[in-house]
């Protein structure tokens, strides 16, 4: 059995090392340094090499080492073959510590307070309890439901998003283009965690800024695209948005040019929601095909047409 890694990325030589690291013995092999095509069963992938995975005779599965699939899945030089995403405790542990931290900084003004020790201004917010503010997820999968538990137990009012319908203790849920406003109505802090698919892309834009609460904060960590950037910063100066935390941009790394790195009301973090353990990526895909080999279905396979 051999494995095949392809990405185009400027992080691929040190990504293979990582995962080979986390392979011993594993005949994994770097695009384009295939050797006998027939031996590839599995391809491992960030953005893979465009092409690179065609002409593969023997190819089973295709695993892609991130947790959100959309930079691949419409790739027309995809395989037909089953494509695999990453779902990784480490990963959907680092993303409730990133939305816990902006949604506790928010809440008890932190970003107003970090303004007033650079200003030399000592004066103290009121302090509103969690009951008080409800915090809205967009997306309940294993990223968003797993916020949304957290921040429950914070004793927050949490209600979350989703394209079909949840039944989660403690969390009032919502589903489907019908349900958005009425979701949104009541969302003090909203948090996006959907992928980026085409029905999400664009989605965080005019229309659901107006129907949040005047003063509501936008956590975005999906993707880059889910945001209108023009909509964002019109609601931040109209203040209909009082801040912003943006994780995920269209283009990485941000541009220097971009107007979000001075905006007063934003908070840019470089892609870091939750950062991937490529040995835990690794140790999973291994699994995985060890359980597949032995007749089990694949898990945390992707609906290519749903894309994700
Ligand atoms: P999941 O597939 O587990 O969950 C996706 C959720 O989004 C589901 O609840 C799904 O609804 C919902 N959803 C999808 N399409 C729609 C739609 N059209 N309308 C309403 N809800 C929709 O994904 P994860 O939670 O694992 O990851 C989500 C995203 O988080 C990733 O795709 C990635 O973009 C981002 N991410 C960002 C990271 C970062 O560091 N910034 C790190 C990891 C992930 P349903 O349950 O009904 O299917
Ligand atoms: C992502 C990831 O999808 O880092 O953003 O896995």
């Amino acid at each position: 059995m051999a494995l095949l890694f392809s990405d185009n990325s400027y992080r691929r030589d040190t990504i293979y090392e990582k995962l080979k690291e986390a392979m011993p013995g594993v005949d994994l092999r770097k695009f384009p340094e295939i050797g006998d095509a027939a031996e590839i069963d599995y391809a491992i992938i960030w953005y893979p090499v465009p092409g690179s995975l065609q002409n593969l005779p023997n190819l089973k599965a295709v695993f892609a080492v991130s947790a959100g699939v959309d930079g691949i899945v419409h790739d027309p030089s995809l395989p037909d073959v089953p494509l695999v995403r990453s779902v990784d405790p480490h990963l959907t542990q680092g993303m409730v510590e990133y939305v816990i931290h902006e949604v506790l900084r928010y809440h008890r003004h932190f970003h107003l307070y970090e303004r007033q020790q650079r200003e030399k201004i000592w004066k103290q917010r009121p302090q509103f309890k969690p009951q008080e503010k409800t915090i809205g997820l967009m997306g309940l999968g294993q990223m968003g439901r797993a916020c949304a538990e957290m921040l429950r137990h914070l004793k927050f009012n949490v209600r979350g998003w989703s394209r079909t319908p949840k039944d989660i203790p403690g969390i009032e849920t919502f589903c489907g283009p019908d349900q958005l406003s009425a979701f949104l109505s009541k969302t003090d802090i909203l948090v996006n965690v959907l992928p980026l698919t085409s029905e999400t892309r664009g989605i965080l834009n005019r229309a659901v800024f107006d129907a949040l609460p005047q003063g509501a904060f936008l956590i975005n960590a999906g993707r880059g695209a889910h945001l209108n950037e023009a909509d964002l910063l019109a609601a931040l100066d109209s203040g209909s948005l009082a801040g912003a935390t943006l994780d995920a941009f269209p283009v990485e790394p941000l541009p220097v040019e971009s107007p979000f790195w001075d905006h007063p009301g934003i908070t840019v973090t470089p892609h870091i929601a939750s950062i991937t353990d490529f040995a835990a990526v690794a140790r999973n895909i291994l699994n995985n095909i060890k359980e597949f080999e032995a007749g089990k279905p694949l898990t945390h396979t992707i609906d290519r047409v749903l894309g994700y």
